[in-house]
């Protein structure tokens, strides 16, 4: 009995190694044919600067990819309700995720007639996807609680969705260019990992880093401006800083690498800027230009467009009627800023870019019902239109070009440091 199992033993064990090699070389197989497709995938998608990969960029794939998943931050302040509500209801697509946030300044009865908008829409409450900040945070102009803001943002996004892929931090005062189905099909496309960011090293503005000034936002609740403190502070030796727009488009993974701070140096920068004037224009900036891991990242464009006086003033011109040409030249899927809800220039963007009633969603694939848009059809049925081809201009320029690695956190090339071009 002992020697028959043992010869079946001796026996078992070459079949046994037979067995393990034939799996091993299945799982090296399998594998090498899942990283093959992975590096297919990737170079349809992505990017060597030197090849023009505009036209494969419209491969279509057999099954398409699943869409991205966008999560909105959109904030005002007081008097900002009707132009939030109408921004919300223009960006809004089952797919994504919205926080929206009235800061402290607002009225109480803003806050709370955004509170029961929100709870009162049958399809938001179908969906589940919008979110409103009911504690109220105290936002000062130009200071770090803008900042704080935005993060308290990111940070309840991670929390409650597990699955998005890019954060868009927007003001009541911006509007969409482009639809989400045209933003959704045209980011489809793109490595999950790019964050755009509008940023220059150009130390023309050092006058900005050594004053110091306190926000005292971050410990009253009655609204007051910044302060400066003296003496000065000398420009930092342990960073360089960078500065651009405070409108960004983060990936999650850097949104997760400045909220987690498993590196130091997040936490570090917002302590900093802490006492810095205009850090919504600097923090991001900075963090991802000295976090080498994340350079190879950055697509340097806002994805706005904005439009300033010559020479430049403290806030962009508000848009008007008169800009349309120009916004839709642009490419931008965002434009701001916007002074009126109700506005011949919204209503025209509604009109003509959007296809979107007054009132209501902007339509995509997933509208059903009647009227449009009353019920949720299926989210990933996307209909991409016009926007989706000046998106992908815009794309082709940044992101599918030699400038898209000309331009990551180079120090002191010369272009503007304000507007789109
Ligand atoms: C890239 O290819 C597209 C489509 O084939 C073409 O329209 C475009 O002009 C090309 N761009 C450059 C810079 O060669
Ligand atoms: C985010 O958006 C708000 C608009 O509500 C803006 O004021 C702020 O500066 C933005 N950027 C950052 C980095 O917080
Ligand atoms: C602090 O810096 C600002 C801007 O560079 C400058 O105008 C001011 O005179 C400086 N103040 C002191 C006390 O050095
Ligand atoms: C737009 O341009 C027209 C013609 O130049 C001018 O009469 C009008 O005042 C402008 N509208 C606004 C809102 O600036
Ligand atoms: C849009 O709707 C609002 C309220 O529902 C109404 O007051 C406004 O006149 C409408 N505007 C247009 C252009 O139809």
């Amino acid at each position: 009995m002992e020697s028959t199992l043992n010869v079946e033993r001796k026996r078992g064990f070459p079949v046994a190694i037979a067995l393990l090699i034939s799996l091993i070389l299945c799982a090296i197989s399998l594998n090498l044919e899942v990283f093959l497709s992975l590096t297919t995938i990737n170079s349809i998608f992505w990017i060597s600067p030197a090849v023009n990969h505009t036209s494969q960029f419209y491969v279509e794939s057999k099954a398409p990819p699943v869409p991205p998943r966008f999560a909105y931050f959109i904030s005002g302040t007081r008097g900002d309700l009707e132009k939030l509500w109408r921004t919300l209801q223009s960006l809004y697509h089952p797919w994504n995720y919205y926080v929206v946030h009235l800061e402290l300044g607002s009225t109480l009865e803003e806050r709370l007639e955004l509170a029961s908008r929100i709870d009162k829409d049958p399809i938001f409450n179908k969906v589940q996807n919008v979110l409103m900040i009911t504690k109220a945070n105290m936002v000062t102009y130009r200071g770090p609680t803008m900042v704080s803001n935005t993060l308290h943002a990111c940070a309840i996004l991670l929390k409650t969705y597990k699955h998005w892929d890019w954060f868009i931090n927007l003001s009541a005062s911006d509007y969409p260019l482009v639809t989400q189905d045209d933003l959704l099909h045209t980011f489809s496309g793109l490595k999950r990992n790019l964050n755009f960011i509008h940023h220059t090293s150009r130390l023309g503005w050092t006058g900005r880093a050594m004053p110091l000034i306190v926000d005292p936002g971050i410990y009253q609740n009655t609204k007051s401006d910044l302060f400066r403190v003296s003496p000065n502070r000398t420009l930092p030796t342990a960073f360089r800083l960078f500065t651009g727009s405070a409108w960004t488009v983060l990936s999650r993974s850097f949104v997760e690498y400045v909220i987690w701070g498993w590196d130091n140096l997040p936490r570090i920068l917002l302590m900093y800027y802490t006492n810095f004037v205009s850090s919504p224009e600097g923090y991001f900036q900075t963090v991802i230009c000295n976090s080498p891991e994340f350079v190879p990242t950055v697509v340097n464009d806002d994805m706005h467009f904005v439009s300033w006086d010559y020479p430049p003033k403290q806030h962009p011109r508000n848009l008007n009627i008169n800009d349309t040409a120009k916004m839709i030249a642009s490419n931008a899927p965002f434009a701001r800023k916007f002074k009126r809800s109700r506005d011949i220039v919204l209503d025209k963007i509604d009109a003509e870019l959007l296809g979107r009633e007054n009132g209501s969603f902007t339509p995509g694939g997933w509208c059903s019902g009647n009227p449009p848009c009353s019920e949720v059809g299926n989210p990933t049925e996307l209909i991409p239109g016009p926007g989706a081809e000046r998106l992908t201009r815009l794309l082709a320029r940044r992101v599918y070009s030699a400038e898209f690695t000309d331009r990551q956190c180079k120090v002191s090339v010369s272009w503007p440091l304000r507007g789109n071009e």
